[in-house]
């Protein structure tokens, strides 16, 4: 059994996409617990509404980014947490986070890296004159979206986009993506492995394509 833990910030659209995912399955996994950062974020309401404990802890009560993070681990600790899942996720996780689940933590990211790492890449995208805009899901490592993309989904910039419709396109996608490479990651058929990212046993020289699969 693959015991899922999902870090949220916000909404959580791409958490209720998993948990959708999982419910009507065939996926091996079990969405054990839900951490928020943030209090009152309807991402909670989500997990309670499936039956999913969830819980804050505030990054702001810690005296450092090590002591918050290790209380996440303590926190999913008690679930026997094995796969974490950034899903809105707004803060940076460092080295003692990443090496505790490495190879088994996945982000979802609103651009196709590697454009547009960080905050507001709607925007950036239509400032930049993008055709094209999308999401990544890829392995979460120190560097801020910096880890191997596994998986993208594109579509085209309209002339009259704003970031609003920009984002909420995107946003489709993403909830296609992701649970698909979650499922992916819990049956093996993806990897990660010394820095790089692999799809049944062949590394991926670039990211799978929602659209040529
Ligand atoms: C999404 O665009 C996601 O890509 C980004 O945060 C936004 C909100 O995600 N990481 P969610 O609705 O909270 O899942």
């Amino acid at each position: 059994m693959n015991n899922i833990g999902v870090l949220v910030s916000g909404g959580g659209t791409n958490l209720q996409a998993i948990i959708d995912k999982i419910h009507f399955g065939p996926c091996d996994a079990q969405i054990r617990c839900v951490i928020s950062n943030a209090p009152n974020v309807y991402a909670l309401t989500r997990a309670k509404t499936a039956n999913i404990p969830g819980q804050v802890i505030q990054h702001g009560q810690f005296s450092s980014r090590s002591e918050f993070e290790n209380a996440l681990i303590d926190a999913m600790d008690i679930f026997d947490v094995d796969m974490v899942l950034l899903a809105g996720f707004m803060r940076v996780l460092e080295k003692t986070f990443i090496a505790r689940y490495r190879g088994r933590i996945l982000n979802i990211h609103p651009s196709l890296l590697p454009d547009f790492p960080g905050l507001h890449t709607h925007q950036r995208a239509l400032d930049a004159g993008a055709d094209r805009h999308g999401c990544s899901v890829h392995f979460a490592t120190t560097e801020l979206d910096g880890g191997p993309v596994i998986l993208q989904a594109s579509v085209p910039v309209l002339s009259n986009d704003d970031a609003e419709s920009l984002a909420a396109r995107v946003l489709e996608q993403e909830h296609i993506i992701y649970p698909m490479c979650v499922e992916w990651l819990c049956e093996g058929k993806i990897h990660f492995q010394d820095g790089d990212a692999y799809f049944e046993q062949q590394r991926l020289e670039h990211p799978l394509q929602l659209d040529a699969l």
